[in-house]
């Protein structure tokens, strides 16, 4: 069947560094459907070669020596530009007639992907319905929005609500990119495909749980969209969150969107809400030093920069065992990682200095960039030193695994898309209880002051402070770069 994917914001920095290399990807790989067209739609003025030549260009940067001229030559006939403006309604009616003429109107699945600035999101989608775009009676239409998706509860709720105006429920698919990741994915099948882990999974085997997604970056030129936004809508609205769903969730009865995505909303619900009391005490936040005096940053930016946040679920496998999440900027390293803590053993039976830390304790350390695999630490006997213990490693490495290169997650996402599968997208109940778990520590912040914004040195794991707020109860943050080689 004909596939027409119209991509709004087509000469933007996302359709340059991920979507176009991404399809091309696919394409090079024969997975793009049969006539396959993908339109691109934005203000400035380019002919389909023109902006074919510029894509080639900017795909060969990104994907280095993955780019072929030969098969780029194959792929780049299936891309065509319409020059047109979102805020005129007769633009949306020329694109209507563009896409008749290229994919006939007839059987053809027709998917719409808002890669432009949010504001935009709300006016595309009216102008869509408006224009008969989003109309099914000639084929599947599907819409792709971008993260972010709302601001906080109450715009992600208006916007759901503008969508479900013209789209249902069904044809839409909010992005975030870290579920088209292979290692995210992985954690399904790490739980579910395997029986030895799934029993200790819970309350009476794990002592906690911690996500870290740390950047290495400074915000650089994105100062003015960054202070208005900060780590906590930036970074644990969306993947934070999705990562913890990902951990926490029960077996969906079956690898479906419905099935998947109903539990995921189950860990959401379970989530207790935080009082201002509780974000004083559960919360920390910090803001990189030099941070105020980044183009587009206000002098006085109360921003928080790095946060880490201290989340209870209130269900039979995990209460009592508390998930931490930090997320920050200007870090030690680039790393992407969960932390299974397991419990200590009751009594340690080689008596309580065997161990070289009173902490040590199974983990299992899920890495999901930039080096993606496992990792087991369990004690082992030092030879020749009487019962002295020390952690070691079992290591699984994707790399070393499987040959190839790890595919980028828009791939997988654009394929489900095209395939109608919404699994590995967020639903709209999703977004809004994300964003309520989010709220409150914000206003709190605000309102309150507590805790105290930190300011903290770049090139370390945040605030100083971080490490004696969680090492009560002999918990450590696992500040290791990447693990696995
Ligand atoms: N960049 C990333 O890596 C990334 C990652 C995750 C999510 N996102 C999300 O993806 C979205 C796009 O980000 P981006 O970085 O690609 O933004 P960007 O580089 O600023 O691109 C914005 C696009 O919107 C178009 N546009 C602006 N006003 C328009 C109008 N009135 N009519 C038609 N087109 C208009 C611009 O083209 P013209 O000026 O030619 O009209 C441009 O193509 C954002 O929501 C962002 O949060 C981006």
């Amino acid at each position: 069947m004909a596939l027409s994917l119209v991509i709004f914001g087509a000469s933007g920095d996302l359709t340059s560094r991920k979507l176009v290399p991404a399809l091309y990807e696919l394409s090079q790989k024969g997975r793009l459907p049969e006539g396959t067209r993908i339109i691109g739609f934005s203000r400035t003025e380019f002919s389909d070669e023109a902006w074919r030549a510029s894509l080639a260009e900017s795909t060969a940067k990104f994907l280095g020596n993955r780019f072929d001229r030969g098969a780029w030559e194959k792929f780049a006939p299936a891309l065509h530009y319409h020059a047109g403006d979102i805020n005129q309604a007769e633009d949306f009616e020329q694109l209507h007639k563009r896409l008749t003429q290229l994919d006939g109107g007839n059987g053809a699945t027709r998917v719409y992907y808002l890669a432009t600035a949010p504001q935009f999101y709300e006016e595309i989608v009216q102008r869509l319905g408006a224009s008969g775009l989003a109309d099914e009676v000639h084929g599947p239409r599907r819409i792709v929005i971008e993260k972010p998706f709302g601001s906080d509860a109450k715009t992600a709720r208006r916007l759901n609500e503008a969508v479900h105006q013209v789209f249902k429920e069904q044809q839409v698919y909010r992005i975030d990119h870290y579920l088209g990741k292979e290692t995210v994915q992985n954690i399904l099948v790490l739980r579910f495909a395997n029986s030895i882990f799934e029993p200790v999974w819970n309350r009476n085997y794990v002592d906690h749980v911690q996500i870290t997604v740390a950047e290495e970056v400074t915000v650089g030129r994105r100062g003015a969209f960054y202070d208005q936004t900060g780590i906590l809508r930036d970074m644990f609205q969306n993947h934070l969150l999705q990562l913890l769903m990902t951990t926490a969730m029960e077996a969906p009865v079956r690898f479906e969107a419905e099935a998947v995505r109903d539990e995921k909303v189950k860990v959401l619900r379970a989530i207790r809400p935080l009082s201002a009391a509780a974000v004083a005490t559960d919360t920390l936040r910090g803001q990189y030093q030099g941070y105020r005096g980044e183009p587009g940053v206000a002098a006085d930016s109360q921003t928080a920069t790095f946060a880490a946040v201290k989340l209870a679920v209130d269900n039979w496998r995990w209460q009592g065992v508390p998930f931490y999440l930090r997320s920050g900027k200007a870090m030690s390293c680039r790393t992407t990682q969960i932390v299974i803590q397991f419990r200590r053993p009751p009594t340690m039976v080689f008596g309580a200095g065997a161990s070289s830390s009173v902490c040590d304790a199974n983990k299992l350390v899920i890495q999901i960039q930039p080096a993606e695999g496992i990792q087991l630490l369990f004690e082992t006997k030092v030879p020749d030193q009487g019962m002295r213990l020390r952690l070691s490693e079992l290591e699984f490495s994707f790399q070393r695994e499987f040959s190839g290169v790890m595919p980028e997650a828009y791939e997988r996402l654009l394929l489900d898309v095209f395939q109608g599968d919404a699994s590995l997208f967020a639903r709209a109940d999703e977004v809004e209880l994300a964003w309520g778990i989010v709220d409150p520590i914000l206003a709190a912040w605000q309102e309150t002051r507590l805790p105290k914004l930190e300011i903290y040195e770049p090139n370390l794991w945040g605030p100083t402070s971080a490490g004696a707020w969680i090492e009560t109860q002999c918990r450590q943050w696992f500040d290791v770069c990447p693990v696995i080689a």
